[in-house]
Parts: C-alpha cells; sequence; structure tokens
C-alpha cells in the first residue's frame, strides 16, 4: 500500500477554476462536430466562426487504484449547435459497475442518463443539484442556460471512460431549443 497524503483543492463556482491547477482539458466543437444531430450546422459554424469552445474540465488526478476518488469541476459554455444546446460527449464508464456524483456549482443544465437496455433519464440541475449517476447509467450533461454552467463531480478512480457508443449512435434523447425554452427531443439515429 501506498499512502496517499490529504490536501485541499478551492474551486471556483462560476468558473471551475481549481487552485492550485490540476490537469485541464478542453472540448472544442471540431472534437464533437460529429455528435451533433444538425452536423451541416457544425460544419457551418465551423467554417464561418472558426472552433468554438464548448467545454472544459478540470480534475485533480489520481493513481488509477482501488478506493482512489479523482475530482474535479467542468465549465459548458452557453450557446448551440443548429438548435441542439452545448453539451458534453458523454460516456459510459469501462467499468459499468461504477456511479458517480455531480454536484451543481452554477448556470442551469440537464443531465441525461440512458441505459444500455433502453431507459433513460433527463434531470434539471442548477446550483445546489446533487445528482446521483447510479451504475450502468451512461451520463452526458448540457448547458440550457444563459450563462456558464458549471458542476463539481467525484468518481472512482477505475472507473474508466468509455466514449465509444456515444460517440457512435449518440444518446436516445437530445435537449434542443423550441420556442426559444429546452425540450428534450427523439435523437432520430435511435427510430
Ligand atoms: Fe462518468
Amino acid at each position: 500500500m501506498s499512502l496517499s497524503l490529504p490536501f485541499v483543492t478551492q474551486v471556483g463556482f462560476d468558473s471551475g477554476t481549481l487552485r492550485p491547477p490540476h490537469k485541464r482539458i478542453q472540448r472544442r466543437l471540431s472534437d464533437m462536430a460529429l455528435m451533433y444531430a444538425d452536423r451541416a450546422a457544425a460544419q457551418r459554424i465551423l467554417a464561418q466562426e472558426g472552433d468554438r469552445l464548448i467545454y472544459e474540465y478540470q480534475f485533480v488526478e489520481l493513481p488509477s487504484a482501488e478506493g482512489q476518488l479523482p475530482h474535479g469541476s467542468t465549465r459548458i459554455l452557453p450557446g448551440d449547435i443548429g438548435g441542439e444546446y452545448h453539451m458534453t460527449k458523454g460516456h459510459y464508464h469501462a467499468r459499468r459497475e461504477q456511479g458517480e456524483v455531480y454536484f451543481g456549482l452554477s448556470g442551469r443544465g440537464m443531465l441525461l442518463l440512458q441505459t444500455e437496455q433502453g431507459a433513460t433519464s433527463a434531470l434539471e440541475m442548477s446550483a445546489g443539484s446533487a445528482a446521483y449517476v447510479p451504475p450502468y447509467w451512461a451520463h452526458r450533461t448540457v448547458n440550457i442556460g444563459a450563462e456558464d454552467f458549471v458542476f463539481f463531480s467525484v468518481w472512482e478512480a477505475r472507473a474508466g471512460h468509455d466514449y465509444a457508443s456515444i460517440e457512435r449512435d449518440g444518446f436516445r434523447q437530445l435537449v434542443v431549443m423550441r420556442d426559444g425554452a429546452p425540450a428534450l427531443a427523439q435523437n432520430p439515429k435511435y427510430a
């Protein structure tokens, strides 16, 4: 057993910034242009506006060992791609039996979940929301507000991220703008 030492990290509720700084990953539109239902809109934005930042996450990297709990923040910028709100890629855990907790820090979001057997769920989140992602549920977050949506998450170090099936098929439900408000729509890929 190697003993980890305790430490504390300051988290900016509005920015998601970690102090001291830890690992930071940015996802731009070009990283996920194929994941939006309206791919033509994604290509148009890339051509006309450039490679928009969709979200970034910062997290405390820890050894991939049983019992370690990596944690960090995600900030999704406001906006949409062809009427579909900015979102994270979303993933299953490679080890499907691992759950996760999300805690809303600022802004308004939607947490989309689904299982490989076809169950779906959509939960609204805001500052103070503690959302539970149970084992076996894929999860994606969506910014449905006009400001940044920021949340904090804690997961088990060996959970792993399985993006492949989501990159191929997306989620069963889309979060789209309807009369200026968020609404759920069926992903035509699952029709
Ligand atoms: Fe996760």
